[in-house]
């Protein structure tokens, strides 16, 4: 495993570890007992950075996947680096798989729950506290000061802002000095990249959720994939209808060509593009298995060169592919 920077001083395992999807949007919860020795694991491999969420869980146990993590990492913690967020719940009154999302940051909702957080986490800090969205009712000056105040209190020791824009980042930054930020990224969602130039003169690290679309881009999934309906997000997912899977053909043959030609495999092979192309940026695929955590980890050792990257970049500009899971509406 190699180690980067998030802003001036987060050093963590290039390739981190979300660790929503062992309680939360991948199918019914994964075994606790399987995921903590897999939290273990991923530990004696190197990884260092763990991501997780106070909405990552299921109706009848919404803060499972905080409990999980800080559980299991707790003899480890001053060796990890721990991410949560705040600022989000879900409107449970939706039908949808994917429920909508409704912000909420208002400050006495940020101090119940980084308290909750903390306790659930089994920690008296959160290495990385983010918004999990943008609350269009509350300033985001406003959330920065919050995060000011948690600072100073050693309650959080860096923040950031997930799915923000320029602009907000831009006024939060003023504020408070944001470390990352953490959106969607990946070959078939790269909207976020006119981002890097703000990001490299503000020296803010961009942490790459959803980095295989989903698993998409890893190639083992077909139209025979089958998709819990009711808990698992992927079976309402563009990329993974028959017409999608079938618009993707072209992807998945580019990935696995530089795969053989690199000795890796495509999942490798998407996390190195990402990797090689900016030093801050730090993908944290999500895993329930222990040959996956090894795989992923791995792909911190390839390398492409910048002509590598650059011709991935141009064929994936102008190749047919099908829409990708762009995230669950906000509602306010
Ligand atoms: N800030 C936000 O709003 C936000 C939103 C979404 C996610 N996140 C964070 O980002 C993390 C990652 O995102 P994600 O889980 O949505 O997407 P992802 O990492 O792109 O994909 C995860 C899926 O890919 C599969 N997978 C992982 N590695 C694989 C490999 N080497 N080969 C084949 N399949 C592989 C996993 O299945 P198996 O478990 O079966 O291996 C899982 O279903 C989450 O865990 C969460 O912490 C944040």
């Amino acid at each position: 495993m190699k180690y980067r920077t998030l802003g001036n001083d987060l050093t963590v395992s290039a390739v981190g570890l979300g660790c929503m999807g062992m309680s939360h949007a991948y199918g019914a919860p994964a075994d606790k007992k399987e995921m903590t020795e897999l939290l273990v694991q991923a530990v004696d491999m190197g990884y260092t950075f763990f991501d997780t969420a106070e909405v990552y869980g299921t109706p009848e146990h919404p803060h499972d996947n905080e409990e999980l993590v800080g559980a299991a990492l707790a003899p480890y913690r001053n060796q990890v680096k721990i991410a949560t967020k705040f600022g989000i719940h879900f409107d449970m009154e939706s039908p949808q798989v994917n429920k909508p999302l409704v912000p909420d940051s208002r400050p006495e909702v940020i101090r119940a729950s980084v308290e909750a957080s903390l306790k659930r986490l089994g920690t008296d800090h959160i290495d990385l506290y983010y918004q999990h969205r943008p609350d269009p009712d509350v300033p985001v000056e406003e959330v920065a000061g919050v995060m000011t105040e948690l600072i100073q209190e050693g309650k959080i020791t860096h923040w950031g802002l997930s799915e923000a824009d320029e602009e907000m980042i831009r006024r939060a930054h003023k504020v408070c000095p944001v470390t990352a930020i953490q959106n969607r990224y990946s070959m078939m969602a790269r909207w976020y990249e006119e981002l890097f130039p703000m990001l490299e003169e503000l020296n803010i690290g961009y942490v790459a959720f959803s980095p295989l679309a989903n698993g998409f881009l890893s190639g083992k999934y077909g139209k025979d994939s089958v998709f819990e309906a009711g808990t698992d997000y992927r079976s309402v997912m563009p990329q993974f209808t028959t017409e999608g899977i079938d618009k993707n053909a072209s992807l998945l043959a580019l990935l696995q060509g530089m795969a053989e030609e690199k000795q890796a495999t495509p999942a490798q092979i998407s996390l190195a593009w990402m990797l090689c192309k900016k030093p801050y940026i730090v993908p944290i695929p999500g895993t329930r298995k222990l040959n996956r955590l090894e795989e992923n980890a791995g792909a911190s050792e390839i390398f492409l060169t910048k002509e590598e990257v650059e011709a991935l970049d141009q064929a994936l500009s102008s190749m047919e592919m099908s829409d990708v899971f762009g995230g669950t509406p906000t509602k306010k």
